[in-house]
């Protein structure tokens, strides 16, 4: 295939060997302990979520894709993943907490690998909460948090990451509520997705840590600096099952479970659990 044996010139080919030869340094620090690699799949969260349910002691696995046949993101859409330039992949983990914790994993991830897009890139990566990640107002990543837990306690959280690395995008119009870039449109060169998913899992196991030794101020310290929402008026759309609600107001910040505060325009704050964000310009200020 064109794009393989281009990718494989370069040295950015992704396989099992290069992959377990590139995350040895993260598989040291202890949290993540293996990596199982798919040229293609359904969606690494698919092959995440049967991992944790049939390997009851699995922890710290992680599913890595070249391509993924239905790949999906937040409220039902697809996740466009063609083969050899993006990165798609699941981080299986096992919190030892209860899940009213449970959104803060998506804080933390989203601060975890827009850290390490920028340094590892230097661009200037936002978040857009709850679990986009930007440049310039497109969409250059994004997050599909699934997880099984009862009331006590959380089993198993699939953390989904998907990150646009060396795509030119031409995504179809209406799959995407944002227009999307990656780091190559944005970067000017092609990069090696095996070094980038090392840096987010260094940064990722770094502020697990953090979170499950419960420093989570630190964590929304890190969201409120690198936010892109906070400050501006914002329209919220949640994306209910039979109804869309939709509420317009400041975005003040995000509170400690990771929900957004939202100040209506009768001064009255509101908490959102969820829901897409557009950040209001032009004619849909008023
Ligand atoms: C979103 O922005 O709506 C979330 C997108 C999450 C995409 C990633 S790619 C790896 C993992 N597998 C999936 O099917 N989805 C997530």
């Amino acid at each position: 295939m064109k794009t393989c044996h281009t990718e494989q010139s370069k040295g950015l080919h992704l396989s099992i060997d290069g992959l377990n030869r590139e995350l040895a340094p993260v598989f040291r620090e202890g949290i993540f302990k293996r990596v199982v690699f798919y040229e293609s799949t359904t969606s690494t969260n698919d092959r995440a979520m049967e991992i944790g349910d049939q390997e009851k002691d699995a922890d710290g696995v992680v599913v890595v894709a070249d391509t993924q046949t239905r790949g999906r993101g937040r409220h039902g859409r697809s996740w466009i993943s063609p083969p050899g330039v993006n990165l798609y992949f699941t981080v299986l983990l096992r919190p030892p907490l209860p899940p009213d914790r449970a959104s803060l994993f998506i804080v933390m991830a989203a601060v975890a690998v827009t850290s390490a897009l920028r340094r590892y890139t230097g661009l200037d990566v936002r978040i857009k909460w709850p679990n986009d990640m930007l440049i310039k107002g497109r969409k250059v990543g994004g997050i599909l948090m699934e997880l099984r837990s009862d009331r006590e306690r959380i089993n198993f959280v699939a953390m989904g990451i998907g990150i646009n690395v060396n795509l030119t995008p031409d995504i179809p119009e209406g799959q995407m509520i944002l227009p999307a870039t990656s780091l190559k449109e944005e970067g000017g060169r092609d990069l090696n997705r095996a070094e980038l998913l090392r840096e987010a899992l260094i940064e990722l196991g770094y502020r697990y840590k953090l979170l499950v030794e419960g420093n989570r101020e630190s964590l929304i310290n890190e969201w409120i600096d690198l936010d892109s929402t906070i400050g501006n008026r914002v329209r919220v759309q949640n994306m209910a099952l039979t109804a869309s609600e939709v509420k317009v107001g400041i975005a003040e910040g995000i509170d400690e479970y990771g929900r957004l505060i939202l100040r209506l325009a009768s001064g009255r704050f509101e908490t959102i659990n969820a829901g897409d964000v557009t950040i209001l310009k032009g004619r849909d200020q008023n």
